[in-house]
């Protein structure tokens, strides 16, 4: 256990270089692992989560390694190339690397057990091994369908036509990974659209797939079994780690912070767009696009905010960010109102009642239902004053550090260390920009 605490800080300032995006980092690695030749990562991730992906894709037969420039090469297999692993593959705190990697193996005649630490085991898998199975996977698993388990990929898998029952891009992910390997077109159906990366790296490398607006939804189609060759990539910055940088600078009076190359893809700045609304002083400059991503740099500047209604259809956009809204919403005047929540119950935490109950500790009146949050904010500062526990949530105790920068008293986490799974010198980098992050339990 490594406890932090937040002091209440003065104006933060600076251009922090934010890390790569985890989502795009493990996709990048997936991909090129499947693609013939080499692939050049820039500005990949270089966190436990993504570090775990490119174990994996070694241990299933790529070839692949950090140059001293900092830059990934890595020399992939090929479509249905991937080799048997000789261990089991650990995915550590990664939903995203075990599940898109789960699509990976059900598209390959092979078989791999995967597992995760305490908080991965305990995370639903079913949603994946259903229409995973039905492609022709075969898996053991304990009971409810978590981890550990072993699949054993189909040779070749069918094409599957297929509705997402929950709105998740990883879902989405490991279908088409797998549908990579299927003899004819996978299609899936998203009923509210969640982030493309997959689409877009897969369009990168060269595979076919169709996007359309249908009555029932976005309708995603891949062409099985294309050739994909070795690409560059060049990683955007993570919009939902900057996302914590900037609501400190946003509710610590007087900051200004720079972020440049930003991933700004719209199924990803659903947290930006509601700042925006409560009054936030945002702008986005130098709009570019970066393999196939489209990317910005962002000015934030310290200002008053207003509580919103935040509906239930804007949560796929936005899924990671509710514990960091519900800061901003902490720090806000007015009621936040958010909705469409039930999801948050099942990622690293569960995030909808961790942040109803640091929240309250915090001093903050919270009402929590079964899919909903509202935060009454005062527009002055949360007391604080507490001790946090994360629960192995990297999201949640960066949330609670940044309240504490902003709070009348400090605020401690019980845990730092799962920071490191998506956002390596965090502590550092706000350190930098004048947080008053110290080692250690200040709060009782
Ligand atoms: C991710 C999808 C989301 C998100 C996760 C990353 C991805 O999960 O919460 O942090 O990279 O596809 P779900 O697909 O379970 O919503």
């Amino acid at each position: 256990m490594q406890p932090l605490t937040a002091r209440p800080s003065p104006a933060l300032a600076g251009a922090p270089r934010i890390p790569g995006d985890k989502s795009i980092s493990h996709r990048a690695l997936m991909i090129a692992a499947l693609a013939v030749g080499e692939s050049e990562i820039r500005g990949l991730l270089e966190s436990e989560d993504v570090l775990r992906t490119a174990r994996a894709m070694t241990a299933l037969g790529a070839e692949l390694g950090r140059g001293a420039d900092g830059v990934w090469r890595t020399w992939g297999r090929g479509v249905g190339g991937l080799a048997a692993p000789r261990d089991v593959l650990d995915f550590g705190n990664s939903g995203t690397g075990a599940r898109l990697a789960l699509g990976l193996v059900a598209g390959h005649p092979l078989s791999a057990t995967l597992t995760g630490d305490a908080s991965l085991r305990a995370r639903p898998m079913e949603r994946i091994l259903g229409p995973l199975t039905q492609m022709g996977a075969r898996v053991v698993a304990a009971e409810g369908g978590r981890l550990p388990l072993t699949i054993t990929g189909a040779a070749p898998p069918s094409p599957l036509r297929y509705r997402l029952p929950v709105a998740s891009a990883q879902v989405k992910s490991a279908i088409l990974l797998a549908g990579l390997s299927a003899p004819g077109r996978t299609t899936v159906i998203e009923p509210a659209p969640t982030r493309d990366h997959s689409e877009l790296m897969l369009r990168h490398f060269g595979a076919e797939i169709e996007v359309e607006a249908g009555e029932a939804g976005r309708v995603v189609s891949l062409s099985g079994q294309p050739e994909l060759s070795g690409r560059a990539v060049d990683v955007p910055a993570d919009p939902s780690s900057a996302a914590f940088a900037a609501v400190a600078a946003l509710i610590v009076p007087g900051s200004q912070i720079r972020l440049a190359g930003l991933g700004v893809n719209p199924h990803r700045i659903g947290l930006y767009r509601v700042l925006e609304e409560m009054g936030a002083d945002l702008a986005f400059e130098n709009r570019r696009e970066q393999a196939g991503e489209p990317v910005a740099d962002l000015t934030v500047r310290a200002g008053p905010l207003e509580g919103v209604e935040v509906a239930a259809e804007r949560a796929p956009g936005m899924i990671d960010e509710y514990p960091i809204l519900a800061v901003a919403a902490a720090c806000a005047r007015g009621r936040t109102v958010m909705r469409g929540l039930g999801e948050l119950r099942v990622k690293e935490s569960d995030r909808l009642a961790a942040m109803a109950r640091g929240l309250a500790a915090c001093g903050v009146e919270v009402e929590a239902g079964e899919d909903s949050l509202v935060v009454h904010g005062r527009g002055v500062r949360p007391a604080g004053g507490a001790a946090i526990q994360t629960g192995l949530d990297h999201r949640i105790a960066m949330s609670f550090l940044v309240l504490g920068l902003a709070a009348e008293r400090p605020v401690s986490v019980d845990d730092a260390a799962p920071i490191e799974t998506s956002f390596p010198g965090f502590a550092d980098l706000m350190g930098d920009l004048g947080a008053k992050l110290v080692a250690g339990a200040e709060a009782a």
